[in-house]
């Protein structure tokens, strides 16, 4: 249980970065000036990855761990709410526009429409992503690592 919450909060600045990186790489290519390449392919296939390995660590925490109890009590506690019904929204919506981002660049017809697939899809996944954390100073009991 500690160890699989360790590797869930540490992880988190992986994703952060992997994504952060797809997205920077694709600003100022979306008009096709630039080859949609090998590398470019890399970066969002990364991010993808990792936030989907982020996903299913954060899927067995939802069962083993003792912030999430399944009763209407827990509606009623800000942090047991969150737990339950608040971060795996979010985190659902942020993953599923990360992963049609992908789907929808690796589809895209011209380089251009890749690169826009990835940045937009990323961007906002990245924003939901920043919202569903539970930072340290929120008060849910959760750590920086
Ligand atoms: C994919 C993006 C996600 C990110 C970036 C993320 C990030 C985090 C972070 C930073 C914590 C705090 C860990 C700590 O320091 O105590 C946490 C806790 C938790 N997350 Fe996620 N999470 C994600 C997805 C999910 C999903 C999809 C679920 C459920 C299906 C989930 C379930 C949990 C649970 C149950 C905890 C509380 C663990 C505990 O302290 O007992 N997470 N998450």
């Amino acid at each position: 249980m500690e160890i699989l919450k360790h590797a869930h909060s540490g992880l988190r600045w992986i994703v952060l970065i992997a994504i952060v990186l797809a997205i920077v790489n694709a600003i100022g290519k979306t008009n096709g000036s630039k080859p949609f390449g090998e590398k470019d392919r890399k970066l969002g296939l990364f991010a993808l990855i990792f936030t989907h390995t982020q996903f299913l660590l954060g899927l067995i925490l939802y069962f083993i761990s003792p912030k999430v109890v399944f009763s209407g009590i827990a509606m009623k506690d800000s942090v047991l709410r969150f737990f339950l019904v608040e971060h795996i929204s979010i985190m659902v919506v942020a993953v599923a526009l990360i992963t049609i981002g992908y789907s929808r660049a690796k589809r895209a017809e011209d380089d251009g429409k890749k690169f826009r697939s990835i940045l937009i899809f990323y961007l906002i996944g990245l924003i939901l992503l920043l919202a569903g954390i539970p930072w340290p100073f929120q008060n849910y009991g959760a750590g920086w690592f």
